[in-house]
């Protein structure tokens, strides 16, 4: 199988490069993301990989099934970035459902925990000799709330550590985890009682912009939010007019709805054009993370094994368990008999 890799990182190929031999691949490594135009260089490959800020949209799609490319696999768990319904039927699309839940909840709570307690200003203060502690008062998470948008494998995480904090859960999701100690009540609820409300849905049309000014306005006034998920759960201008008239008390955010050109690269002597989010980044109660919360080396050396798992399932004609299509989840049992999608 011939791979063509896009958005390429130097940590990813210390995790790829690894195993591909192991697997009889052949990756050939882009930096630049997958879009429409770049989706000709897909020429000659069976295989593209990609990441989150990749698009594989209509147009894209079209380009790499003409190029003859069958096998879009992503190397994540997130999929908001597929136009499924183009790539049926043409290109199979895998993912990486789970590789370290841990991961992606310790980093929701590394981010509350900071918040909090505004460890991250105590670094900068104490390192130029400014030993005050004035403005960095945080309260006790012992005995608070925190509430759960989307108890799946992360957030069901999340709860855990949260409880082991002797905090009350509350929880919201369609379809609730049978047997999780949390309390599952309807939004409205969580939203007023939250002093914690940690986001862990995936981005889908019922989810996006979740936290918009209506739900802002519902949370406690020195509510702490985190968003770990995906960036457009967020209504960003909703967000920046609750900071700036103190509706809520602070946010964490690994994920920013116009991520896709900023986050990863190293833009420190460029001018960021976005205003949002560079008012995002001028709120002392705002912490920002450039989609890191996955980056533990457990979650890489499993992302790199699965990735290539699927691929050798597709070149040997095997069922392919991480395949997902716009039918999954839905009337569809092609994929139980045949172990395929279509
Ligand atoms: P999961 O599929 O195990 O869980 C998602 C949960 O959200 C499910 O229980 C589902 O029923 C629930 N849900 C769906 N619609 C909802 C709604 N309207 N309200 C409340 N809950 C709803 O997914 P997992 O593995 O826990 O991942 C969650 C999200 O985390 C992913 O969709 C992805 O976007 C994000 N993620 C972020 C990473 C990062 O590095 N920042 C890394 C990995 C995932």
């Amino acid at each position: 199988m011939k791979i063509a890799f896009y958005d390429t990182k130097p940590y990813d190929k210390i995790w790829f490069d690894r195993i591909t031999e192991k697997f009889g691949a052949e990756i050939k490594y882009f930096d630049f993301k997958l879009n429409a135009e770049t989706a000709c260089l897909s020429k000659g490959f069976d295989a593209v990989c990609i990441f989150v800020n990749d698009s594989a949209d209509e147009e894209t799609l079209d380009i790499l099934h003409r190029n003859g490319v069958k096998l879009l696999a992503l190397r994540c768990a997130g999929y908001n970035n597929v136009d499924f319904k183009t790539a049926y039927g043409k290109i199979h699309v895998v993912r990486v459902p789970e590789y370290s839940p841990a991961a992606v909840a310790e980093h929701a709570i590394a981010l509350l925990l900071t918040l909090n307690r505004k460890t991250h200003r105590a670094y900068s203060r104490t390192r130029d000799n400014n030993f005050s502690i004035n403005g960095f008062i945080g309260i006790d998470l012992v005995g608070k709330t925190a509430g759960i948008i989307g108890t799946g494998k992360i957030g069901r995480v999340f709860a855990g550590i949260c409880k082991g904090f002797g905090m009350k859960v509350l929880a919201s999701d369609p379809y609730p985890a049978e047997g999780l100690d949390v309390e599952y009540v309807g939004l409205d609820e969580l939203l007023a009682n939250s002093d914690v409300i940690s986001l862990h849905c995936p981005l889908v049309p019922e989810t996006r912009h979740i936290i918009n000014r209506e739900n802002l306005g519902k949370m406690k006034s020195h509510a702490i939010v985190i968003n770990t998920s995906r960036g457009a759960l967020i209504d960003t201008p909703a967000l920046i007019e609750a900071l700036k008239t103190y509706k809520i008390g602070g946010a964490g955010l690994d994920v920013y709805e116009e991520e896709s050109e900023y986050f990863f690269e190293d833009l420190s002597d460029t001018i960021i054009k976005d205003d949002e989010l560079s008012r995002l980044l001028t709120f002392p109660n705002v912490l920002l993370t450039s989609h890191q919360a996955f980056f533990t080396e457990e979650a890489m050396r499993e992302i790199a094994l699965t990735t290539m798992e699927n691929v050798k399932a597709f070149k040997d004609d095997k069922p392919l368990d991480n395949e997902i299509c716009y039918k999954c989840g839905g009337p569809c049992d092609k994929k139980e008999n045949t172990g395929r999608c279509f």
